[in-house]
């Protein structure tokens, strides 16, 4: 009953997508946890490229169940979007996606809520990616969100929408100055998704459970990454769930002696979109090469991502965290060219220096970055599929990252396809703790 966990160890964008895609092949099940339609999961396939918000990355490989978690966030008319533009590529949903029924909808006042607040906050903006992910999470924790069960049941929806509608409108209205929402019409087509996904909506923790005990290989994948997580990163320049390894847990409904697996994805080098400290940041020429060469822009929302030298304290927090027991560094291509490269070991600030991840913003968004400089290989990686065939000097910044951050690589990949990838240690080798009954 083994439980692999895949994590983003960064800001998110590591190649989660690739990765998960790539694991699916040895997997039974694929299962997201968390967050919403503000990831984007990029797949390679061969010539076609697919990019997934909701659906997990699984989904291109026949055979495999795919569950959307209780723990994410789901806007129903993003996920019928993908579902079809998808379906128009040949991928089949039936039989193969479930959905949770406790899983919260994002409602549109959710949406346009976040785009307020967002302009309100002016300069002091989080750069949230405008899809209504933080006030469904707020409802949520607030105990008032409308789930998937809910959308199943029309007059249980329509008493939980008329309140919530109630609430939005008032603060749309008097607090944003912003068009409120209207009832009738949220209604309406609401019902009409509810008609199509209630084939998908079920109770997917038993499913998971009856699973777990037949000895299935179930892939958990989270969105975002350790330092969005709303407890363990840059708070509150953070998306509004967990996506550590932990939040698998509760955003699936398995117990944590399931999980046989933790595998982070480091990228390489740095990136992050929206606001926030970035203490590696590289706004010259070096960063705009990362860009271009790395092809950076966001999957979602199409911003340029922000780009910098990879960071251990970063990194080993995310480790530690998440309690990784291997990593997946990705993009390693992406540096072929460059004539040396940095790995920042601390922060500098106030005299003192840092070489854990500090807490304090303040020392992430002032402190120096403390580096060492290790050889570019100028090289081509592009598409090594075995270990001893990658330049020495890439070979010597792989081990010197992973030594700093006090993990192994189980997988190195050196382009955007699913071939272009080096596996050291196959995923699903460990069994869980067997379980009491
Ligand atoms: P995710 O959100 O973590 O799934 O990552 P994204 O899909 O948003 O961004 C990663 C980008 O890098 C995508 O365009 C991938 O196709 C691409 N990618 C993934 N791995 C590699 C790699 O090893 N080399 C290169 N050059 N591109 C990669
Ligand atoms: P994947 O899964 C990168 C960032 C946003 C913003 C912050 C909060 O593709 O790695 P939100 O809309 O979640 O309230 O925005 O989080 N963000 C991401 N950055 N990759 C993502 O997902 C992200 N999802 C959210 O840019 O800074
Ligand atoms: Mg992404």
């Amino acid at each position: 009953m083994p439980v692999l966990v895949v994590v983003g160890a960064q800001w998110g964008d590591e190649g989660k997508g690739k990765i998960i895609d790539l694991l699916t092949e040895r997997a039974d099940i694929v299962a997201r946890y968390q967050g919403g339609h503000n990831a984007g999961h990029t797949v390679v396939v061969g010539a076609n490229e697919f990019i997934l918000h909701l659906v997990p990355s699984g989904i291109l490989h026949k055979g495999k169940t795919c569950i959307i978690g209780n723990g994410v966030v789901v806007d129903p008319a993003a996920l019928l979007e993908e579902m079809d533009a998808m379906a128009k590529r040949g991928v089949k949903f039936d039989g193969h996606l479930l959905i949770s029924k406790n899983a919260h909808l994002i409602m549109p006042y959710h949406k346009a809520l976040d785009i307020a607040s967002e302009k309100l906050k002016g300069t002091k903006k989080i750069g949230t990616t405008g899809r209504g992910i933080g006030p469904a999470y707020a409802d949520k924790i607030n105990r008032k969100g409308i789930r998937m069960a809910d959308l199943l049941d029309p007059e249980v929806f329509r008493e939980k929408l008329a309140c919530n509608t109630g609430e939005a409108n008032f603060l749309l209205e008097r607090f944003y100055d912003a068009p409120q929402v209207h009832l009738d019409q949220v209604y309406e087509e609401y019902m009409a998704y509810a008609k199509r996904l209630k084939k998908y909506i079920t109770d997917t923790t038993l499913f998971l459970d009856e699973s777990v005990g037949k000895k299935k290989k179930i892939l958990a994948e989270g969105a975002q990454g350790t330092h969005l997580d709303v407890d363990h990163g840059t708070y509150p320049f953070v998306t509004s769930s967990s996506p550590t390894a932990g939040g698998a847990c509760t955003g699936l409904g398995i117990g944590p002696n399931t999980i046989t697996e933790v595998v982070g994805i480091v990228k390489a080098y740095t990136t992050r979109v929206g606001s926030g400290p970035f203490p590696t940041e590289l706004e010259d020429k070096t960063g705009e090469l990362l860009r271009a060469r790395g092809k950076e822009y966001g999957a979602t929302t199409g911003r340029p991502r922000r780009c910098g030298w990879a960071d251990t304290l970063i990194i080993r927090h995310a480790v530690r965290v998440n309690g990784m027991t291997s990593v997946a560094i990705t993009k390693l291509d992406v540096l072929d060219t460059l004539d040396e490269l940095k790995i920042c070991v601390g922060y500098k600030y106030k005299g003192k220096l840092y070489e854990e991840m500090p807490s304090e913003l303040s020392v992430l968004e002032k402190g120096t970055p403390q580096y060492i400089t290790m050889p570019g290989w100028k090289e081509a990686t592009v598409g090594i599929k075995k270990y001893d065939n990658l330049p020495k000097k890439a070979r010597a910044y792989v081990e010197k990252l992973c030594k700093l951050c006090g993990v192994k690589p189980s997988i190195i990949s050196t382009g955007a396809r699913r071939d272009e990838t080096i596996i050291l240690e196959q995923p699903f080798k460990k069994t869980a703790v067997s379980r009491s009954r």
